[in-house]
């Protein structure tokens, strides 16, 4: 077993690095580890603070009781070869600002972290978080020029998860047995998609009345507000860190999982050139497959009125370039 020259611990056979050692990225470290599922380099611009977060990681795994490697960096060469990034790294949203208020400050935070992580990690698959995220992809891909299949966005799982606690909190039953579909971007134009979400493989709409699955709709679109709303002072991280994972554990363990991610369409739902959230299949190559829904009219307009409001967003970064 090779261990690791600096902090002697085993080397698993993974390697992510995330990169935002803030909520999101110390979180989605944290499962990372305790999940045995790789090694983690845990990297942010503020010094110490990675290096402290996987410091104190690292002393809770003899209570976790796992040997993955964990350690902090403010610069990139530790992160050589990583088989998966994540990308938090950015600011989050404050009470009264929107996802796409974040548009100016993160793209260039963006466009400097992916930078480097092609110059050290030229095979990795990205994983993006950093808001507003349908955006923050099309940077990511822009300026890695990755192929698709290796440029993924993170909203859709998290979307998804929010549709899905809050039809079991309505139906008083396992979120076990609730399986919810979103599609679209990542914001308000989202689209919740009640005839492909089931209680137990019953369709939702033979469930509960079109009135109350409104209400769980309209919920799931202000999830990430509502939450803004309680902190005040950030936004959401533990579901938006569980999500991440749940991604990378697909791709990590080759599952050929199928997810709602924000992926490059290249015509598939009529849309072309734009990162729009639609299930894709994750393996180990990234996105496999993308599953094309048969959608009915007012589902497909829903998803292109989605998809108008990311094309706004890419042609406002073009403006910023
Ligand atoms: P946070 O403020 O707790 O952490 C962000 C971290 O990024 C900070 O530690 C900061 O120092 C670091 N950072 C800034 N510039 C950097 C750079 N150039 N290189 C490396 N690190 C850098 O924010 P939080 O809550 O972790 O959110 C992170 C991002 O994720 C935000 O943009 C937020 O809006 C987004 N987000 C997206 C979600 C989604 O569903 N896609 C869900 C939740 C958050
Ligand atoms: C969320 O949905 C802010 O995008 C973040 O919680």
């Amino acid at each position: 077993m090779k261990r690791h020259q600096t902090c002697g611990r085993c080397i698993m056979d993974k390697k992510v690095t995330v990169i935002g050692a803030g909520n999101v990225g110390a979180t989605v470290a944290q499962r990372l580890v305790e999940k045995s599922l790789c090694d983690v380099i845990l990297i942010d611009v503020l010094e110490g603070v990675p290096q402290g977060k996987a410091l104190d990681l690292a002393e809770a795994a003899p209570i976790e009781k796992h040997d993955s490697m964990i350690m902090g960096a403010n610069s990139y060469e530790e992160s050589a070869g990583s088989d998966i990034v994540i990308i938090t790294a950015g600011v989050p949203r404050k009470p009264g600002m929107s996802r796409d208020d974040l548009l100016t400050i993160n793209s260039r935070i963006m466009k400097s972290v992916v930078q480097e992580v092609v110059r050290y990690s030229p095979a990795a698959i990205l994983i993006i978080v950093s808001n507003p995220l349908d955006a923050m992809c099309h940077v990511a891909h822009e300026v890695s020029g990755f192929p698709r299949s290796r440029v993924i966005g993170m909203a859709g799982v998290l979307d998804a998860a929010r549709f899905r606690a809050f039809i079991a909190m309505a139906l008083q039953v396992s979120v076990e047995n609730i399986h919810a579909t979103v599609l679209g971007g990542h914001g308000d134009t989202m689209v919740p998609l009640p005839r492909y979400s089931t209680v137990a493989g019953v369709p939702l709409t033979e469930v509960l009345s079109p009135e109350r699955i409104e209400v769980l709709v309209d919920r799931t679109r202000n999830g990430g507000a509502e939450i803004v709303g309680l902190l005040k002072t950030g936004s959401a991280f533990y579901a938006p860190a569980a999500a991440a994972v749940e991604m990378a554990e697909a791709i990590l363990k080759d599952r050929k999982k199928i997810l709602p991610c924000a992926v490059y369409l290249q015509g598939e739902y009529d849309i072309q050139d734009l990162f729009v959230g639609v299930p894709v299949k994750l393996g180990k190559g990234g996105v496999e497959d993308i599953i094309q829904l048969h959608l009915t009219e007012d589902e497909m307009s829903a998803l292109k009125k989605s998809a108008q409001s990311v094309g706004e967003l890419v042609n406002a970064l073009k403006r910023l370039a």
